[in-house]
């Protein structure tokens, strides 16, 4: 059973309702997190607390609770949703007002809303690897800050799709910035490589996780920039986020990627994700 939380009310999501006058309808003027829930745990909670908050303070949107009440509301939509894997969406938008006008209302009350929905178990059959294109990355100078609005990431997947590839890898000065809605590693050399965190990508939760995990398991990883034709011949290409997990790419603008098939250093690695589920982290 999916749920919704919108608020401080609780109903099914398609009952939720959210005013015309939204500045997050009207403006794309909010911010969001997605968790996945495994085994009716929140994986990664702590850190996409953190970042809520940072996209928050990037905004400049007072906090309507504090990290003990979101983490109380989250683990109460959870209880509720009774979903198992579930997706956990938080979105808060600077709230209503009218009429429009860009200046922010002086005393806004936040619209907050959580959904729980079932999210699809992914077996490790199901996994084939990615065939993506590089796109220029004409996206604004925040990505750091987890937006609403993703129309530029949405056009850019789009195009990817419209020109039968299944996503883009985005470039910004001749480098890697991120996929369209995760971001990328590469292996080079026996060397796991990602780009540095940056204004220009998401500081994803699962990125700063598969570091960590690679890491502790002796693994060598780099955060350093990835030239467009440094991706174009490495030997493994992966995109990592809380959907996708770790998802390795074939091939990027129709060159094959290593053999095409997922490579032995994502093997080693999706399996150190897959453990930590078991884990809290
Ligand atoms: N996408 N980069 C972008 C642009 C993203 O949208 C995402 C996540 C990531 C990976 O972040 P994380 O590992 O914290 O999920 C990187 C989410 C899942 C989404 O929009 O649905």
């Amino acid at each position: 059973m999916a749920i919704a939380y919108l608020n401080g009310e609780w109903m099914q999501p398609e009952d939720a309702r959210v005013s015309v006058f939204d500045r997050g309808f009207m403006f794309g003027d909010g911010i969001y997190e997605v968790m996945a829930v495994y085994d009716g745990e929140v994986f990664t909670l702590d850190q996409h607390l953190t970042r809520l908050q940072r996209s928050l303070d990037a905004i400049r949107l007072d906090s309507p609770h504090t990290s003990e009440e979101w983490r109380t509301l989250i683990l109460e939509a959870v209880a509720r949703g009774e979903e198992n894997p579930a997706y956990l969406y938080l979105q808060v938008t600077r709230g209503v007002a009218s009429p429009r006008n860009h200046v922010y209302p002086a005393a806004a009350s936040p619209t907050v809303l959580i959904t729980v929905m079932h999210a699809p178990v992914l077996e490790r059959t199901d996994i084939v690897p990615l065939k993506v294109v590089t796109k220029a990355d004409f996206r604004w100078g925040r990505g750091d800050i987890k937006v609403v609005s993703l129309i530029a990431n949405g056009l850019l997947k789009n195009e990817a799709i419209a020109e039968g590839y299944d996503d883009a890898i985005l470039i910004r000065d001749g480098e890697v910035t991120e996929s369209t809605a995760a971001n990328v590693f590469i292996v080079s050399n026996g060397v796991i490589v990602t780009p540095p965190k940056s204004n220009f990508l998401l500081h994803g939760i699962t990125r700063g996780h598969v570091i960590e995990l690679a890491q502790a398991a002796g693994l060598v990883v780099e955060e350093r920039a990835i030239s467009e034709s440094e991706l174009l011949g490495a030997d493994e290409v992966w995109v990592t986020s809380t959907g996708q997990e770790v998802w390795p790419v074939g091939q990027v603008n129709g060159q094959v990627i290593g053999n095409g098939s997922a490579g032995v250093v994502w093997q080693s690695v999706d399996d150190l994700f897959q453990g930590s589920k078991r884990i809290s982290p």
